[in-house]
């Protein structure tokens, strides 16, 4: 079978592409208007891309009576963010934050969630978050009509304590890994790390 994207329409792309492309990470980003305000919304058009310069890249779809969603005006408007990454504590809360609540409103505490100050950007952080990245806007890109991918430069990023081994600089999830979002309304536990070093070349002599 075959599919060639010029003969279906954006509706089956998004659904083929977002069924095949698993599991995806989901960012919980937090900003805030232009007057102050703080909002909150989970992404799964989501990566990191570089590190040197550090950068996240977030794939932003319009609302479909047109205007932009609140998170990438507010990128638009203040050119920061912040990406909260979202565990199994946190899945009921990130759906809360997903509805779509008029402009303006806080889903922060609607979630349950609470915020903590970020170093060197404005916008909150979720406090509950095992990793929060601040960022700052690099580029965005208008990708058709109805998308802008917004690409992040990482400025400073926050671990909790409970997680963070510090002798070895090393993040140690204890078991407790991020959710993995599938397709629809589907999520995945990621299991057990399975151990894959790529092999020498001098094995294949
Ligand atoms: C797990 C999850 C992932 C999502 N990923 C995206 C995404 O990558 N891009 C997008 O435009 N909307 C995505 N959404 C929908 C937005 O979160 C939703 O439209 C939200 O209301 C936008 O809020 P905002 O206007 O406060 O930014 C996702 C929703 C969920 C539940």
């Amino acid at each position: 079978m075959k599919v060639r994207f010029d003969e279906i329409d954006a509706k089956l792309r998004y659904k083929l592409m977002t069924a095949s492309i698993i599991p995806r990470p989901v960012a919980l980003v937090t900003s805030l208007d232009k007057d102050g305000n703080a909002n909150a919304a989970p992404y799964s058009f989501f990566n990191g891309m570089s590190e040197d310069p550090p950068l996240i890249v977030l794939g932003l779809k319009r609302r479909d009576s047109g205007p932009k969603k609140d998170t990438a005006r507010n990128i638009e408007e203040t050119s920061e963010f912040v990406v909260n990454i979202v565990n199994w504590e946190m899945h009921q809360g990130m759906l809360v934050t997903a509805a779509d609540f008029p402009e303006g409103v806080d889903e922060i505490p609607l979630a349950g969630f609470t915020t903590a100050t970020c170093d060197l950007v404005k916008p909150p952080r979720i406090a509950e978050a095992p990793v929060a990245f601040e960022c700052r806007k690099f580029v965005t890109v208008q990708a058709g009509i109805d998308r802008e991918i917004a690409i992040g430069e990482v400025v400073a990023m926050h671990v909790k304590d409970e997680i963070w081994d510090a002798e070895r600089q090393y993040i140690d999830w204890q078991g407790n890994l991020p959710i993995a979002r599938l397709w629809g309304t589907l999520y995945a536990q990621l299991g057990s790390p399975v151990d894959g070093p790529v092999p020498d070349l001098n094995d294949f002599k």
